[in-house]
């Protein structure tokens, strides 16, 4: 019989070095002490005292799957073409590889996935023309809608810098101040609030973007991703009973089910508005503390994804990958929403520290390898290539009349919305903090509701009276039902 380790390829350091031992130190003696010019000792060693990277500052736990997107070629009953010239959406059958990471929010990077927290939802797609990323939620709505506040509404969820618990009264301390959070708290306490795994979930971009067509027309989109495996979720007793066993079922049902071939899917939709104000609407189109009424707006499908292909490694490819929502290709646009931009900023300001400057040079962020990097970017910590650059390897800036790049061809048609206004710091006109959240409460289904009011009760419980009122009297305003039933819960007197 053949020695089984004589197949195995040799042991080396990174430096290409046969290891002969990877048992033992060297030593003076076989009992020590150990000497310091132990190469490989003191590599394999530091080496895994680097072994992390900081977590990301808010979804550090999450898990990657990667699959294709295949195009419709038309979004709803029209050509894609109609609303934008994005590449991806534009003939059936186009296939775009993707990278999808789910995650939970306020929890570290080895929390359960069994909590009642939003679920991030974040898609790459690597197009023709560079990397798309839609950065989205399992649910439809934000806590807050200017990114200024983004910082204390993490905080406040997070847990209390000195006891390191989370603090219901912390949590609604901050809530109670801020009214657009009503819409999102009635989604999140009621039972969508625990998604019973990764696969049954649908997915939301929350913020409005735009998209482009040829012709360098707008229009306002919201995007939603469905479920094809259907939506479950779970009540608190039963994300007890499985956090009781385990901490990470819902990476392990998503790894499981790539791993026995049952591939989940989901269906983009896009919702459509003419990009103007819509003074018409109770509610601003730019407001991600709100939905767009689906019999106004319709749902018009664009195509269809599906996860196939698990990670081959966790840090490469979850810890390492990168996504942000200035990630855009030709077609697909920004809209002015203030929260859009502000995230904008943080995704990658937060990447090029916890990643590195050079993040984007990682293959998991990397455009796909026949789509072109020409820059100009040089150095940094961890820079292992150099961009293409024209074949002259002096010159690393433009314009040059000797070689280098060229900017690219001038038919471009950049989408060139008016602006004007006056400088401000100003909430938005059109706040309607509460109808969404009392519409979404009347229509839910009874046994959702009695869940909703008794996972309130038992966190607003350990609240102190003064933000238990203030609380009571946000959902009265949401919606009259609401207020008492959670007023009853908590044994207070209704206030109008
Ligand atoms: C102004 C508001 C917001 C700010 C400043 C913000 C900032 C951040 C930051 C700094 C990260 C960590 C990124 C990293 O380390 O790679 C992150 C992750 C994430 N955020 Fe936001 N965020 C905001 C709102 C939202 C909203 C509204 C959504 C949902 C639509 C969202 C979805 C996500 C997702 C899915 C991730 C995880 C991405 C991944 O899996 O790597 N965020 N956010």
């Amino acid at each position: 019989m053949s020695d089984p380790q004589a197949r195995k390829p040799t042991l080396t350091t990174r430096q290409g070095h046969p290891v002969h031992n990877n048992q033992q130190q060297r030593t003076v003696g076989s009992r020590g002490p150990a000497t310091l010019e132990n190469y490989h000792f003191l590599e394999k060693i530091s080496h895994f005292d680097r072994e992390r990277i900081p977590e990301r500052v808010v979804h550090a736990r999450g898990f990657v799957a990667h699959g294709e997107f295949e195009a419709y070629g038309t979004i709803g009953d029209e050509p894609a073409s109609t609303y934008t010239r994005a590449k991806l959406f534009q003939s059936r059958g186009k296939k775009t590889p993707v990278s999808v990471r789910f995650s939970t929010v306020i929890g570290g990077r080895d929390s359960s996935e069994a909590t009642r927290d939003p679920r991030g939802f974040a898609v790459k797609f690597r197009t023709d023309d560079g990397n798309w990323d839609l950065v989205g939620n399992n649910l439809p709505v934000f806590f807050i809608r200017d990114a200024i506040k983004f910082p204390d509404v993490i905080h406040a969820l997070k847990p209390d810098p000195v006891t390191f618990r989370q603090e219901p009264n912390r949590i609604f301390d901050f809530m109670s101040h801020t009214p657009e959070s009503m819409h999102m708290l009635t989604w999140l306490f009621s039972p969508r609030g625990i998604p019973a795994n990764y696969r049954r979930q649908d997915g939301f971009g929350v913020n409005t973007y735009r998209m482009v067509n040829a012709a360098g027309e707008g229009v306002l989109v919201k995007y939603h991703w469905k479920s094809q495996q259907g939506i479950e979720s779970l009540t608190e007793e039963q994300a007890a009973a499985i956090q009781a066993t385990e901490l990470g079922h819902a990476s392990k049902d998503l790894y499981e089910a790539i791993e026995r071939g049952d591939c989940p899917s989901w269906q983009l939709n896009v919702q459509i508005m003419s990009d103007d104000e819509h003074p018409e609407l109770d509610f601003d189109p730019l407001d991600d503390t709100k939905t767009w009424p689906e019999d106004v707006f319709p749902l018009r499908p664009v195509g269809m994804m599906t996860l196939n292909r698990n990670v081959g490694n966790v840090h490469n490819e979850n810890e390492q990958i990168a996504f942000g929502t200035g990630v855009l290709v030709d077609g697909l646009e920004f809209s002015d929403d203030k929260m859009l931009v502000g995230r904008t900023f943080s995704y990658s300001d937060t990447q090029r520290y916890r990643v590195g400057p050079n993040y984007l040079q990682l293959p998991v962020n990397a455009p796909r390898p026949d789509v072109q990097v020409n820059t100009n970017q040089d150095g940094g910590q961890m820079s292992y290539r150099v961009d293409n650059r024209g074949g002259n390897p002096h010159v690393n800036f433009e314009p040059s009349s000797v070689a280098g790049l060229a900017e690219a061809d001038e038919s471009y048609r950049e989408y060139r919305p008016h602006v004007s206004g006056q400088l401000v710091r100003a909430p938005i006109e059109r706040q309607n903090n509460y109808a969404q959240a009392g519409e979404r409460f009347r229509t839910m289904p009874d046994w959702e509701r009695d869940d909703l009011v008794k996972n309130m009760v038992k966190l607003l419980g350990q609240c102190d009276k003064h933000i238990q009122e203030k609380m009571v009297w946000h959902f009265s305003q949401c919606d009259e039902a609401y207020g008492r039933r959670v007023a009853e819960g908590l044994g207070l007197a209704v206030s109008a």
